[in-house]
């Protein structure tokens, strides 16, 4: 799979010492790379023979964007580098930590963020992208790339030829997908969510970095084998989904409202006291609005749902059943201890409902299931940044990498390598000899 830009390499490079093709006599049109049977695709673009870009193809670089031939070369030479570079690294692993819990363990764990939209400017026209390209795709990630519009021909041979690698190793070769177009289409790729990352490259734009810690609407699956007794959770309050298996559904329930008559609602100083009142009247009036909304939605209140008649921000721990996985409310990130409870089948509709609200920090699967528990560690299950089994939701070591993916921010803190965002980073490179060898061999004569 590595080979890709190989091809693209070695026709470049076996030509370097030739003359531009704008010297070339004309005898070189016998050897048209358009009319070759394996670059027919050229004329199904609509492209003209008498298209410089399409003469032979040996320096496209130069051709369509202007750089002289060794820069082109050296640009193409490059990707090849990069693509060794990511071989090395592609057998990422997260590290295991020592949990500070017994019985516990701590795994660090990378998943592929799914698409990765990358967008080129023209004074790269190939190296950035395979720096790029090949990062995100041994990342298990795929690809769409939007080259700049004025370099349209080599955005489309570079992908011809990684969608032939691809499909010589039995993969489809849409996982490097291309678009072309101008700001317009820049514009949908960054405003489009299913494009997971997207990476940009111009010269006079601005890029600030963020470390957010955002919202999280946790969940937390109970499927029909889990323990019981741990999933009525403790800290009621840090989870808001709660999707139980049909087959334990009612049990569970019922359980959970006899746990939440026992918990002590009260003054936050008392010793015994396990939920305090609201910070302000709008929260409570925010309580009320979202206990409205998931009534008219569909849902049933079972427990709670109602202000506390006393004095002071008081509000009563709520259960809602009956709602859809995909009613808004549900989706709608409250800073209430409203808990709405789910009835599922399966494995795949529940880790899909797990994943499809727009927040990602914390989730939790309580099962004995080896199998189903690396599918949930794993790049089908969980999307969020803290990923448990058989543990709530709340609750962290600072040993991990602590934060949320999607709309909860991405950001990281405490945990290993945390420190990462918190410095500026320098490449610094001194010459101490006598000469001066350039990157990637490019050589001037
Ligand atoms: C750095 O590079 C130049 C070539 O441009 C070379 O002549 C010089 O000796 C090098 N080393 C130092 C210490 O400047």
């Amino acid at each position: 799979m590595w080979f890709l830009p190989l091809v693209l390499c070695v026709r470049t490079a076996r030509t370097s010492k030739l003359l531009a093709p704008w010297y070339r006599p004309a005898a070189f049109v016998s050897t048209l790379l358009i009319s070759q049977p394996q670059y027919a695709w050229l004329k199904e673009l609509g492209l003209p023979e008498e298209n410089q870009g399409v003469q032979n193809g040996r320096n496209l670089v130069s051709l369509e964007m202007g750089k002289i031939l060794v820069e082109g070369v050296g640009e193409v030479q490059e990707y090849v580098d990069i693509c060794d570079y990511a071989v090395g690294l592609s057998r990422i692993r997260g590290p295991i930590l020592p949990s500070e819990r017994s019985g516990h363990a701590l795994i660090g764990q990378w998943n592929p963020v799914g698409l990765v939209g990358i967008i080129t400017v023209l004074d790269f026209p190939v190296a950035v992208y395979g720096w790029n390209n090949a990062i995100a795709m041994i990342c298990r990630n795929v690809c769409l790339w939007k080259g700049a519009p004025a370099t349209s021909l080599i955005t489309v041979a570079v992908t011809k030829i990684i969608a032939k690698v691809l499909e010589d190793n039995k993969l489809p070769g849409a996982i490097c997908s291309l678009t072309c177009g101008g700001a317009d289409i820049g514009t949908a790729m960054a405003k489009d969510e299913r494009v997971n990352l997207l990476s940009f490259t111009r010269s006079t734009q601005r890029f600030g970095r963020s470390l957010l810690e955002l919202a999280g609407n946790n969940a937390i699956i109970a499927f029909e084998d889990a323990d019981l007794s741990l999933v009525v959770p403790s800290r009621c309050t840090a989870v808001r989904r709660l999707f139980l298996h049909e087959s334990i559904h009612d049990e569970v329930v019922n359980r959970l409202k006899k746990a939440y008559a026992q918990i002590c609602i009260g003054k936050p100083w008392d010793s015994k006291v396990l939920f305090g009142p609201h910070h302000t009247k709008l929260a409570v009036n925010i309580f009320l609005g979202a206990v409205e909304e998931a009534k008219k939605e569909g849902g049933t209140v079972i427990y709670g749902g109602k202000v506390m008649d006393c004095p002071g921000n008081y509000i009563e721990l709520t259960i809602v059943i009956d709602l859809t996985h995909d009613a808004s409310i549900a989706h709608t990130e409250t800073f209430a201890p409203i808990l709405y409870v789910f009835k599922f089948k399966n494995e795949e509709e529940v880790f899909a409902w797990n994943n499809e609200v727009k927040q990602g920090l914390s989730s939790s699967i309580f099962t004995k299931d080896l199998g189903r528990i690396f599918h949930w560690l794993g790049p089908k299950g969980s999307d969020c940044g803290i990923v448990n089994v058989n543990i709530p939701v709340s609750g962290a070591e600072i040993g991990g990498a602590f934060g949320g993916e999607k709309h909860t921010g991405g950001g990281r803190a405490s945990g290993s390598d945390a420190w990462k965002q918190y410095m500026r980073r320098s490449t610094c490179t001194i010459n101490y000899s006598k000469d001066l060898p350039l990157a990637q061999g490019i050589k001037f004569q």
